[in-house]
């Protein structure tokens, strides 16, 4: 079941997301609707705080070349265990923040651990684009939005917009 996604600015969107214990179906269920809905959107990760859900959770597929095997990856209590000193520059959006893009600096490669939709503890390093959205995507989980790398007038300038684009949305 597709989700519906919030829209920055939301006290949701800046909480620090609690660690998932136990594994149930339901959270399961809810792994497949955050990859239905980011799929959606289109988009390349999602954060349960994104749903409005302040869970350790978040979905990515950063597959994105045409008639390329998709590659879904659940991940809950995703935890960076290290990052390169090598840093790499990728122009970042986001489904809570539509519209909007900027240039962000983030270590180029991150080892993650993680648990599995089976309950089983994963690790993998990831480079290039999927290392950006990993952080990205962890980042929600302790209430950071990409627009809080940028200085103070482009985050207060994109904050706006959607501000702007909420009341819009509200009067639709
Ligand atoms: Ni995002």
């Amino acid at each position: 079941m597709k989700r519906n996604i919030l829209i920055h600015p939301d006290p949701r969107l800046k909480k620090v997301c609690a660690p998932v214990d136990d594994l149930s179906d339901e959270l399961r269920a809810l792994a497949d609707d955050m990859l239905e809905t980011m799929y959606d959107a289109p988009g390349i990760g999602l954060a349960a705080p994104q749903i409005g859900v302040l869970e350790r959770l978040i979905v990515l597929d950063c597959v994105k070349e045409e008639g390329a095997t998709p590659r879904p990856l659940v991940m809950f209590n995703p935890e960076i265990i290290s990052a390169s000193d090598e840093t790499s520059v990728y122009e970042e959006g986001c489904l809570s923040i539509p519209d909007q893009f900027a240039e962000v600096t983030r270590p180029a490669e991150v080892e993650v651990a993680w648990m599995d939709k089976n309950g089983k503890a994963q690790r993998e390093t990831f480079d290039g684009l999927w290392a950006t959205c990993v952080q990205h995507e962890i980042d929600h989980l302790n209430g950071k939005l990409f627009i809080d790398y940028l200085k103070p007038l482009k985050r207060q300038m994109i904050t706006r917009k959607m501000v702007k684009l909420k009341r819009e949305l509200a009067r639709a």
